[in-house]
């Protein structure tokens, strides 16, 4: 039987119930996973940043988005294509320019807020099951007011995607003319995946369409926000796929470029 006895802090925004949650179901399930894929992909990252090798291909011109702009003195030859003004320190990454955006990009995101408040923080760990903290102060002070950075943090996302873009186009000269391998599909996957997450974002979706009175007067931004609003639905599940495609892409390039195994080559 449940029990649903007053509870001591009935009336301070709590159920008055004793039971710890009347859930039965495994709520605990999805925090758990979230908790096992963000760390297991952050411990990745780290180490593959920190690497400091392993990240360009030459003959190929395949450079890993973990890299990318590669910005160092340490950044070998063909890899730095706008310049290397940062010294070769090991505690600065490749690509110390897009990385810090990247994070407070992926940080600030309306999906991972969810996702790390319930699984890390525990704030609430699911619904209708009690927050693991006492005091619950929201996102109006500090430290979490600065969440709403995320509409800048998208404006830097669309030029490190170009920056991408531009780096899996590059991908298709081999040597002296057009190649084209499977690390291209790879690295062009992964650039469509993040145009589409990043344009699902939901601070482009009212950069697009949000202050209007009238659609009708505004048809290209119309047909932009139904197309922005259509990839906005799919946005936790294509937060979690470019974190796929990202360590996929590393991955491969890592293996090529330690020579671990070759590209597979169709043409060039
Ligand atoms: S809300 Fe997720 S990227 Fe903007």
């Amino acid at each position: 039987m449940t029990t649903t006895a007053t509870r001591p802090d009935a009336g301070r925004g709590r159920a008055a119930i004793v039971a710890r949650t009347l859930r039965t179901d495994r709520w605990w399930f999805p925090p758990l996973i979230t908790f096992v894929g963000l760390t297991a992909w952050v411990i990745y990252a780290v180490a593959r940043v920190y690497m400091h090798k392993w990240y360009f291909v030459d003959q190929y011109h395949y450079l890993t988005p973990f890299y990318s702009p590669c910005l160092t003195d340490r950044c070998v030859e063909g890899a730095s294509e706008f310049g290397t003004p940062l010294p070769a320190w090991w505690i600065i990454p490749e690509a110390a320019f897009s990385l810090p955006f990247l994070l407070l990009f992926r940080l600030t995101c309306y999906y991972y807020r969810k996702a790390y408040y319930r699984a890390f923080w525990l704030s609430p760990p699911a619904c209708a099951v009690p927050d693991g903290h006492a005091k619950y102060t929201g996102e109006t002070r500090f430290p979490l007011i600065f969440q709403n950075l995320h509409r800048y943090a998208f404006y830097a996302a669309i030029v490190i995607s170009l920056i991408n873009t531009w780096d899996a186009i590059r991908a298709f000269q081999s040597g002296d003319g057009f190649g084209f391998g499977l690390g291209n599909v790879v690295l062009v996957g992964n650039v469509v995946m993040l145009w589409a997450y990043t344009l699902s974002c939901h601070s482009c979706r009212h950069i697009v369409g949000g202050r209007l009175k009238h659609f009708s007067q505004h048809p290209a931004r119309y047909r932009f926000w139904t197309f922005v609003s259509k990839l906005n639905v799919r946005h936790m599940q294509l937060a979690w796929i470019t974190l796929g495609t990202l360590a996929l892409t590393d991955f491969y390039v890592m293996c090529v470029s330690a020579g671990w195994f070759g590209d597979l080559r169709f043409i060039g």
